[in-house]
């Protein structure tokens, strides 16, 4: 039997990061992943940083290699009709991103939790969590094939989508709400300078691209494709082709193309579970919502449920009453909300749904309109470097 202040359930960066915030803030936790440390940190995903999610990971400890490596971006672009529309982040509402992978962030926090002493049991089967309504909750788990329990105050379930923690409550108790969108991301990382010095979000009519990097010698390029596409269906040859059709001719003839190291197809989705509360379980980033890669919300978004998170916890600790707590599930489902409905109409603005032109062109003068107008492109602004936190 194991005993700690909090359990988690998954060493994401969701589980990593609050760890070691709450490791920083004296409180113990002990986190439970069913996968091993190399196959979590092997894992590809977005990589675009807004300056709260920055902020957190300087909290954390884990700031020193990001603010060295990380690319900062004052801006990004907007290409649709053979023109690109430059959105200068910085100018319209004072802040930029930061682009470093998300691999190299849940690098930095195993490696903090290590460097501390931290309690991250990997590879263990069969988490089942009990009590949750009770002052002393337990999770039960095997690890090696031998079957142990964590007894704890909270359980915090950063389990990703796919995770155990969100099934684990009362079906009544939950609701939830979902879109699933007609295709899908065709992601192809290669060492090879990126097209631009800032990433480009692409309309066209053959269906989005987005150019994406990981540093200065490594891109990271999407395409839209259908859900039914498989990896082997894309040679390299044929993703490149794709990509410089998709793009103004200005970056098309410049592209450097190169062998991928990794390519994947990933569905878009949105869903939000509510509430995020349970008794003494509290569901955080993925578990609790997804949202469409468009704009890169996801990791920031689990970032912010972590903040407002782990800022309870404290507060709880330090004797100082459970009012934070008690307001976690509003206070994240308030900007989860904001986040969903920016990257549904970003996704929405940007993707082909159909045949049909109308749809096509009433996304082209939408886009034009951002063009003409400073108040649609610092709404959009405001939205993409992340909403102020309340
Ligand atoms: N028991 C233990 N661990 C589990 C279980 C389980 N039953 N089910 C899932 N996990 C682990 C997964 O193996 C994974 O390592 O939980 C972790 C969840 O991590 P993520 O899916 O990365 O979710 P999260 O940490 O919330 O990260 C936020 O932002 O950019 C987005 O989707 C992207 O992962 C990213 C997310
Ligand atoms: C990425 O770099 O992987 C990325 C960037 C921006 C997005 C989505 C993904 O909107």
């Amino acid at each position: 039997m194991i005993r700690t202040q909090v359990a988690i359930i998954g060493a994401g960066p969701s589980g990593l990061l609050l760890s070691q915030l709450l490791h920083r803030n004296g409180i113990d936790s002990v986190v439970l992943e069913r996968r091993s440390r190399d196959y979590v940190e092997g894992r590809i995903r977005a990589g675009l940083l807004e300056r709260g999610t920055v902020e957190l990971l300087e909290a954390a400890g884990v700031g020193e290699r990001l603010n060295r490596e990380g690319l900062v971006h004052d801006g990004v672009e907007l290409a649709f009709s053979g023109r690109i529309h430059r959105v200068d982040l910085k100018a319209l509402c004072g802040h930029a991103m930061t682009v470093y992978g998300q691999t190299e962030i849940t690098k930095d926090l195993g490696d903090a939790r290590v460097a501390a002493g931290g309690t991250v049991l990997y590879e263990v089967d069969d988490v089942t969590v009990n009590g949750i309504d009770s002052a002393r909750p337990r999770i039960a788990f095997s690890s090696l094939g031998i079957r142990d329990e964590v007894e704890c105050d909270f359980v915090v379930g950063c389990d990703g989508f796919h995770g155990v923690t969100r099934r684990s409550v009362p079906a009544a108790t939950i609701t939830t709400h979902e879109r699933v969108y007609p295709f899908a991301w065709l992601g192809v990382l290669a060492d090879v300078p990126p097209v631009a010095d800032e990433l480009i979000y692409a309309n066209h009519s053959r269906g989005f691209a987005l150019c994406s990097m990981r540093s200065r010698t490594r891109s990271r390029y999407y395409l839209q494709c259908t859900p039914a596409d498989r990896v082997e269906d894309w040679s390299d040859e044929r993703f490149w082709d794709e990509l410089r059709s998709r793009l103004p001719e200005a970056h098309a003839i410049r592209m450097q193309t190169g062998p991928s190291i990794e390519k994947s197809i990933a569905p878009l989705r949105s869903f939000v579970a509510e509430p995020m509360r349970f008794g003494r379980l509290f569901l955080v980033g993925d578990a609790a919502h997804i949202v469409p890669p468009t704009g890169a919300k996801g990791l920031n978004l689990a970032a912010a449920d972590v903040r407002v998170l782990y800022q309870g916890l404290i507060e709880f600790y330090r004797g100082r009453g459970d009012r934070l707590l008690d307001e976690y599930s509003s206070r994240a489902l308030a900007r989860v909300w904001k986040a969903t409905r920016f990257s549904w109409w970003f996704t929405t603005l940007m993707h082909r749904f159909s045949d049909e032109p109308f749809a096509h062109k009433l996304q082209l003068a939408e886009l034009e309109y951002l063009a003409e107008s400073p108040a649609a492109s610092r709404a959009f602004a405001e939205n993409y470097v992340g909403l102020d936190f309340t």
